[in-house]
C-alpha cells in the first residue's frame, strides 16, 4: 500500500518528563507503536526521521528535586540518563533522543515565543493568580491542588485532572492547597501572555473536521473540547526553572512547559540534523538508528510532503491536537500533523499505573529481571494495546502469552525448519520434487500477510498487525505439522527437501515481517538464515532463499518463562502493596481519654494457645485454649477467615483476662485475644517481640 502524498515522513514520540524512569505504560502506550509504525516505513525504504527527547522543564521536575534535595538540573540529568538507557536497550530506534534544557531547545523555543509576539499573536492580561505567602511564589500548575471542579476527585493538578481528563486552570479548583507549603493559596495580580484559542476556534475546528479518520477517542476528544468553547490559555508562568520567556518585562517569566515541549520536536530535528555535521555536544544526546536522513531540518516540519505523526498518551491529546496546531498555525509556515494515534492506558494487575506509588514495572528493572527479552515485552505490550479503551498488564498474561504464543508457535515452527534442515541436509537449502497443490496453496496464502499487515499498520492498528503476523507463524506450524517430514524422511526425502524450502520461505517472510515487532528476534532470525536483512517490499515473495544457500546454526528463538519468575514479580507487587498500605491506611480518630485508673483497671497478660478449632455452623469463630500462666482457659475468637486453626497453635498472644465471662455459640468465653486490625479488616497478634513466660503481664 504506497502513500503517494508524502514524500517523508516526521515522527514524534512524546517526550516523557525527566522526573522519574519509565515503565511498561510508556511503552504500551507511546514508544513500542511509535516504533513499530518507524520500523515498518524505514523497512519499505521510506524517507523518516523518529525523534523524542526529555522534557526537563514543567513542575513535575521542580517537585521532583525538591522532594530530593537536588536541583532540577540534577534531577533531569539523572533521568535523562535512565530513561535514554532504557529506551536505547529496548530497541527504540529514535534518530535523535533529545533533551529540553539544551541551548538548541531555549533558543528555538524562545525564537518561537518571539516569533508569534513579533507577529502580535498573544494578548497581555494582568490576572490574579494563586501565590503561596510562605513559598513567596506564585503557584502554577502542579504546584496547587484541589477537588476537581468536573469530577469531585480531591487531587486534581492546577493544570489538569488526572482522573476524568479534564484539563483545569488553578482558580478552578475547589479547596485549593498549595503543594510547597500546604496552605490555602492567596490571589495575587501578574501578567502573562495568552494564546487566544477563543478567537482561533474556527481554523482549528476546520483542522479537526478534516480529521475524521483520526481514532474514535482522539477526534471525539477533539471535538468536545471545541463544543465546550475553546479559551484564552497563559503560554507564560511565573517561574524560574524553564525557558525565559525572551521579550522585556519579563524578568522571573518562562514559558509554559506545554509551549515549549512540542516545540521540543522541532529542537531535537535540526541537533539530529546538526549531529550530521557534528555541532552538537553529541554526548548528551542518544542516537538509536544509524540511517541519517537526507536534506535539512526544514524539509521535515516546514513541507506538505511530509507527514507528521506525533504517538502520545491520551492524557496529551488537547496539547497535540488543539494547542500545538494553533502554535504552529499562528507561526505559519509549519506543516500540521496528520495523525496523532494516541493510546487510552494500561494498568497493571487491576490498578492504575502509579510512579508515586511505584505501581508499575520499570523498564530497567525488567531488563535486569529478564534480560535479554525486550521481545517479550515489546509482543505482550502490542499484543494487548490499549487501542481503544483501558487494558490491563497481568504478568499471567505476560507469561502465557510468551509461551503459548512466542515459544509454541512462532519460535516452535522456527525452531523446527532450522533443527530439521540442519538433521538431514546439514543447513543447506535443498528443492526435491515439485511443489504440491498443497504447497502451492500455502505459499499464495503466505502472499496476503504482507498486504494485510501493512494495510493494518498505516492505519495504526497495531495489534491487528501483530495479530496477522501471528497467524502467519500458525500457518507455518500447521503446514509442518500437516506434513510430518519426521516421519516422511524415512520413506521420501525429496519430498521433505520441499517441504523445508517452503518452511524456510515462510521462516524468511516471518524474519521480514517480524522487524517492527520483534526487532531483536528477527534480526537473530536472519543471522540463522544466513541473510542480510531483506525489506519489507519482497515479502510475500517465495523465493527469498535460493537453493544452495547454507543456513547458519540454530538456537532457540524464545525461552519458555517459569512460573517461578512470574511468581518473583507478582511478589513484588505484593510487597509494594503492602508498603503502600502501611504509608496511606487512613487512620481513625482516637477515641475520648480515660484516666490512668480505668486503663489499670485492664489486666492483659501473656498467653499461649494450645488448641484450636473452628466454631461449628459458623465462619468467623475460633475456639481456642489458652494458657494464661494463671491458668488454662477457653476463648472464642472471631478469627476464624483470617487463621487456619493448625498454624496458630503454639504462638503467643496478649490476652485481656479480666474480661466478664459471656457464651458464644453455647461456649462460655473467659476472656479476650488483642488483636490488631487494618483499614481493611486485616488481622494480626499483638504479641511479645519475643517469646515471654505465659502470665506476663501487659501495660
Ligand atoms: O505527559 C508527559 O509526559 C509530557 N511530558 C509529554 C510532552 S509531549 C511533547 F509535547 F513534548
Ligand atoms: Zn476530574
Amino acid at each position: 500500500m504506497a502513500d503517494d502524498k508524502h514524500k517523508r515522513y516526521t515522527v514524534t514520540a512524546a517526550l516523557p518528563y525527566t522526573n522519574g524512569p519509565v515503565h511498561i505504560g510508556h511503552l504500551a502506550g507511546v514508544y513500542v507503536p511509535a516504533d513499530i509504525y518507524v520500523r515498518y516505513l524505514r523497512s519499505r525504504g521510506k524517507d523518516v526521521v523518529f525523534i523524542c527527547g526529555s522534557d526537563e522543564h514543567g513542575v513535575p521536575i521542580t517537585l521532583k528535586a525538591k522532594k530530593e534535595g537536588v536541583t532540577p538540573q540534577q534531577v533531569v540529568d539523572k533521568y535523562h540518563r535512565i530513561i535514554g538507557d532504557s529506551f536505547r536497550d529496548f530497541g527504540v530506534s529514535f534518530n535523535i533522543y533529545h533533551r529540553t534544557s539544551s541551548q538548541t531547545h531555549h533558543e528555538t523555543a524562545a525564537g518561537f515565543f518571539k516569533n508569534l509576539y513579533d507577529k502580535g499573536v498573544f494578548t497581555e492580561e494582568v490576572t490574579e493568580q494563586y501565590f503561596d505567602e510562605k513559598a513567596n511564589q506564585f503557584l502554577a500548575d502542579r504546584y496547587i491542588t484541589g477537588t476537581c471542579p468536573n469530577c469531585g476527585n480531591e487531587n486534581a493538578y492546577g493544570d489538569q485532572c488526572e482522573k476524568c481528563g479534564t484539563s483545569l486552570s488553578p482558580t478552578e479548583l475547589i479547596n485549593p492547597k498549595s503543594t510547597l507549603s500546604g496552605d490555602k493559596p492567596v490571589l495575587k495580580a501578574t501578567r502573562n501572555w495568552f494564546l487566544p484559542l477563543d478567537k482561533m476556534q474556527p481554523q482549528v475546528e476546520a483542522y479537526i473536521d478534516s480529521h475524521k479518520e483520526w481514532r474514535p477517542t482522539v477526534f471525539g476528544q477533539c471535538k468536545s473540547w471545541l463544543n465546550g468553547g475553546l479559551q484564552a490559555r497563559a503560554m507564560t508562568r511565573d517561574l524560574d526553572w524553564g525557558v525565559h520567556v525572551p521579550v522585556e518585562g519579563a524578568d522571573g517569566k518562562v514559558l509554559y512547559v506545554w509551549f515549549d515541549a512540542p516545540i521540543g520536536y522541532i529542537s531535537a530535528t535540526k541537533d539530529l540534523f546538526n549531529a550530521q555535521l557534528s555541532q552538537p555536544k553529541k554526548e548528551e544526546y542518544y542516537f538509536n538508528e544509524p540511517l541519517k536522513p537526507e536534506g535539512a531540518w526544514e524539509d521535515y516540519w516546514k513541507s506538505d510532503d511530509t507527514k507528521l505523526v506525533h504517538f502520545i498518551g491520551k492524557d496529551n491529546i488537547v496539547f497535540h491536537c488543539i494547542i500545538f496546531p494553533a502554535m504552529l498555525m499562528a507561526h505559519g509556515e509549519y506543516t500540521l500533523a496528520d495523525n496523532v494515534p494516541a493510546n487510552e492506558f494500561l494498568n497493571l494487575e487491576g490498578d492504575k499505573i502509579s510512579t508515586s506509588r511505584n505501581w508499575a514495572v520499570w523498564l530497567h528493572e525488567y531488563l535486569a529481571d529478564f534480560p535479554g527479552k525486550q521481545d517479550v515485552l515489546r509482543y505482550v505490550l502490542t499484543a494487548t494495546a490499549p487501542e481503544t479503551k483501558d487494558n490491563d498488564f497481568t504478568w499471567k498474561d505476560f507469561q502465557a502469552r510468551n509461551n503459548n504464543e512466542l515459544v509454541a508457535i512462532f519460535g516452535n515452527f522456527i525452531n523446527r525448519v532450522l533443527v530439521l534442515s540442519h538433521k538431514y541436509f546439514d543447513g543447506k537449502v535443498l528443492m526435491g520434487s515439485a511443489f504440491t497443490e498443497t504447497d502451492r496453496e500455502v505459499l499464495t496464502e503466505m502472499g496476503i500477510y504482507p498486504e494485510k499487515i501493512s494495510s493494518s499498520l498505516e492505519h495504526y492498528r497495531f495489534r491487528e498487525a501483530l495479530g496477522e503476523f501471528m497467524n502467519l507463524a500458525r500457518l507455518g506450524n500447521k503446514y509442518l505439522a500437516d506434513m510430518e517430514p519426521w516421519k516422511l524422511i524415512k520413506t521420501d526425502e525429496e519430498r521433505v527437501k520441499t517441504i523445508l524450502n517452503v518452511g524456510l520461505q515462510i521462516s524468511a517472510n516471518l524474519a521480514i515481517l517480524a522487524q517492527p515487532f520483534l526487532p531483536f528476534s528477527a534480526d537473530r532470525l536472519f543471522g540463522m538464515l544466513n541473510l542480510e536483512s531483506v525489506d519489507w517490499d519482497r515479502a510475500g515473495e517465495s523465493d527469498l532463499i535460493g537453493v544452495g544457500h547454507q543456513l547458519n546454526e540454530a538456537s532457540l528463538l524464545f525461552e519458555k518463562i517459569e512460573d517461578a519468575a512470574i511468581e518473583a514479580q507478582i511478589q513484588k507487587l505484593m510487597d509494594t502493596k503492602t508498603a503502600n498500605e502501611l504509608v496511606t491506611a487512613p487512620v481513625t480518630e482516637s477515641k475520648p481519654d480515660i484516666s490512668f485508673e480505668q486503663f489499670a483497671e485492664m489486666d492483659v497478660r501473656v498467653g499461649t494457645i494450645l488448641t484450636a478449632e473452628k466454631v461449628a455452623k459458623t465462619k468467623k469463630l475460633l475456639k481456642l485454649t489458652i494458657d494464661t500462666g494463671i491458668d488454662q482457659r477457653t476463648v472464642v475468637s472471631g478469627i476464624a477467615e483470617y487463621f487456619d486453626p493448625e498454624n496458630i497453635i503454639g504462638k503467643q498472644v496478649s490476652i485481656l483476662v479480666n474480661l466478664a465471662p459471656r457464651e458464644i455459640k453455647g461456649i462460655l468465653s473467659q476472656g479476650m485475644i488483642l488483636m490488631a486490625e487494618n483499614s481493611d479488616g486485616k488481622l494480626s497478634f499483638v504479641a511479645p517481640a519475643e517469646n515471654l513466660a505465659n502470665g506476663s503481664v501487659v501495660r
